[in-house]
Parts: structure tokens; C-alpha cells; sequence
């Protein structure tokens, strides 16, 4: 190898590190010069070879060579270290005070906060939820309710039927038309006592206007104890439970009136009305009339009974050992009254500016 003249060598490495940008790069130049198989290294390793004139000279110039690049390098480098540091906290720095962009925050839907406070009330009062499916079969949603399939009272609820890809023939599926299937479903796994809710989504085939929809949410509720009890389950168990769900819902004192009426699935079978939640049951608003009771100062809320024994044989009870109460309303109607929505179409239209208002 050649001995070459170290004051070029230090011309060349001051210019590659002038040239460097960043760290790296410079940690390279040093590499190139001083690193192990660097230029200046390999010259030290040979100054024994050259001929003895001249090689204390040689060897001092290259000693120094090596010197200058060392403390050319680490001062570059300090530089590019320093700016690189710099440069990170111009363009990366953080500022915490800053205010974050605002979160648009989702509301719950009406239904959703009715279904939750009901199931909420009745839970206090011992209730368990439980649930079914929307596609029911004919037999959960007729049959097992003595509604068996000739009956006159099948017209009652208008039916979407459901077209099976595999048929059954002995139970038909179709979209419920009430939540009353599920009592049949929890009575299938369950035995008596138990008290429980089923809030759910019911269709029916019918046209909508403002007080109807093909599709709405019912609440279920049944209540089953043996009979020889020391107390029973009644229609007053029935009428107390009621009373206290609905001054809870409304938070109002409130009466309740029942009117005798007809489910296939319950004996007696009644209606129950509540004293109207906006004028207290008089009919009137200052002098005017009403319009929420129509100035009869009673709201229609749903059906109810005591379950009939046909129901509980279908189930294998024997209607001789036990004894309970049933009821069905409407959730859609309970949320137009807590939030006074005048069109139960409403609901469903998915129109944010009705939908955000509620909390
Ligand atoms: N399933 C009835 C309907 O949708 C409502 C109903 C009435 C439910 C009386 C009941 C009940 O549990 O006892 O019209």
C-alpha cells in the first residue's frame, strides 16, 4: 500500500463531514477515516513497511492526520446531534393545552330510554327480563295461547306470515304479533314462582297513522306462584304492581280503572286504564278540554289477566297448582306520553332532530 499524503487525506474527510446532513452521515465519514478498516487506520499499519527515511516524519503527520479528523467528527457530529434535537422540539412538540376538536356524542334512542327505565322499575320490584324471537312459530304465538287456528280470535292480530325455505306443517313461522309468545317460552324452561318482563319488538299487518305502526314495542309481564300460598297471586297483586310501575314511570300519584274485556289467554281478561298523566283524571286543562284523554280523564294502556288454564296445560302446569297474572303493553304509547309525542310514526322515521332531544 501507498503511503499517501495525510494533509490530503484531512482535506478529504473535512469535506465529506461538511457535506453531511445529519448524524449518520457523519458517523459514516468517521467510519471511512478512523473506524478499523479505515483509511487512516490502514496507512498507521503500514508506516513500519516504508523505508526508514523519512518514516518518523510520515508516522507524526499521520498521528496528527488522525487527531484532526477525531476532533473534526466529534464536533460535527455535536453540531448535527444538536439540530437534530432542535429541529424535534420545533416540529414535534406537543402542545397539551391545546383544545381537543369536540367529540359529537350519540344520543339513546326514546324507545331505548323508556325500555330501560321499565325494566329498570320492574327489576326493583323482583321482575327478571327475559326475551324471544321476532320470527316466532304459530304455535308460541297462537296455539300455546289458546288461540288454536280456526279461532275467530286469530283476526284479532293481523299477521305477516313468514315463506319457510323448509316448511314445518305443524307450526308455521311468522313476525310475532305480541309479546305474549314469550310467557310461553319462559314457562317451556321454568318453573313456577318466578315473576318476569319481556320488552320486545311486535309486528302487525296494518296501515299507520299516528297512533299505529305495523311495527312497536311491547312490554310483556307474568307473574306465577302455586296456589296454596299464603298469598297468591291476584289480579290485586296484579293492580298493586301496576299502580307502583306507573307512579314510578310518570313520577306521579296516579288511579288505575279496569274495564272487563276478552284475551283467548287470560280469565278474566281485563283492560286497564290509568288516570290521565296530563290533567290528573278531570278531563280539563285550565277550561279547556283535554287532548291527551280526550277530556275523559282516562288513558287506555293494555290488556292484561289472570293466565288462562288452557295456557298452563299446554305448558303441562296443572292449572290446579298454579295461579298468575299477565299483561301486555305498549312501549311506543308509554314514550309518547312521558315525552308528549303527538305521532308514533315518529319513532321510526330516524330523523336525528326528533331523536337528539331525548335524555
Ligand atoms: N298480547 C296482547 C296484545 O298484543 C296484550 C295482552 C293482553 C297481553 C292481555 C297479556 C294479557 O299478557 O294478559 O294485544
Amino acid at each position: 500500500m501507498a503511503f499517501r499524503e495525510p494533509t490530503k487525506i484531512v482535506a478529504a474527510a473535512l469535506r465529506a463531514l461538511k457535506e453531511t446532513r445529519d448524524a449518520k452521515g457523519a458517523e459514516a465519514v468517521w467510519r471511512e477515516y478512523l473506524g478499523r478498516q479505515g483509511l487512516l487506520r490502514q496507512q498507521l499499519r503500514h508506516i513500519g513497511s516504508l523505508p526508514s527515511a523519512g518514516r518518523a516524519r510520515k508516522g507524526k503527520a499521520l498521528h496528527q492526520a488522525i487527531a484532526r479528523v477525531e476532533a473534526a467528527s466529534q464536533a460535527r457530529l455535536e453540531t448535527l446531534r444538536r439540530e437534530e434535537e432542535e429541529h424535534v422540539w420545533r416540529h414535534e412538540r406537543l402542545d397539551v393545552t391545546i383544545a381537543a376538536p369536540q367529540v359529537h356524542r350519540g344520543t339513546l334512542h326514546p324507545l331505548t330510554l323508556v325500555r330501560r327505565e321499565a325494566e329498570r322499575i320492574f327489576s326493583s320490584m323482583g321482575f327478571s327480563v327475559a326475551s324471544g324471537p321476532e320470527v316466532e312459530d304459530a304455535w308460541h304465538n297462537f296455539d300455546a295461547l289458546n288461540i288454536p287456528d280456526d279461532h275467530p280470535a286469530r283476526d284479532l292480530w293481523n299477521t305477516f306470515w313468514v315463506k319457510s325455505k323448509i316448511p314445518n306443517p305443524k307450526s308455521k313461522l311468522l313476525l310475532r304479533t305480541h309479546t305474549s309468545p314469550v310467557q310461553i317460552r319462559y314457562m317451556e324452561t321454568h318453573q313456577p314462582p318466578f315473576r318476569i318482563i319481556a320488552p320486545g319488538q311486535v309486528y302487525r299487518y296494518e296501515a299507520s297513522d299516528a297512533s299505529h305502526n305495523m311495527q312497536f314495542w311491547q312490554i310483556e309481564g307474568l307473574m306465577v306462584d302455586r296456589r296454596n300460598t299464603f298469598s297468591p297471586v291476584t289480579l290485586e297483586t296484579l293492580l298493586s304492581v301496576l299502580t307502583s310501575f306507573f307512579e314510578q314511570f310518570f313520577r306521579k300519584t296516579v288511579a288505575l280503572r279496569v274495564r272487563p274485556s276478552y284475551f283467548p289467554f287470560t280469565e278474566p281478561s281485563i283492560e286497564v286504564d290509568l288516570s290521565c298523566i296530563i290533567c290528573g283524571g278531570s278531563g280539563k286543562l285550565a277550561d279547556s278540554p283535554c287532548c291527551v284523554c280526550k277530556e275523559s280523564g282516562w288513558l287506555e294502556m293494555g290488556g292484561a289477566g289472570m293466565v288462562h288454564p288452557k295456557v298452563f296445560e299446554a305448558l303441562k302446569f296443572h292449572s290446579k297448582e298454579v295461579q298468575g297474572f299477565a299483561f301486555g303493553f305498549g312501549i311506543d304509547r308509554l314514550a309518547m306520553l312521558k315525552y308528549r309525542i303527538p305521532d308514533i310514526r315518529l319513532f321510526r322515521q330516524g330523523d336525528l332532530r326528533f331523536l337528539s332531544q331525548f335524555k
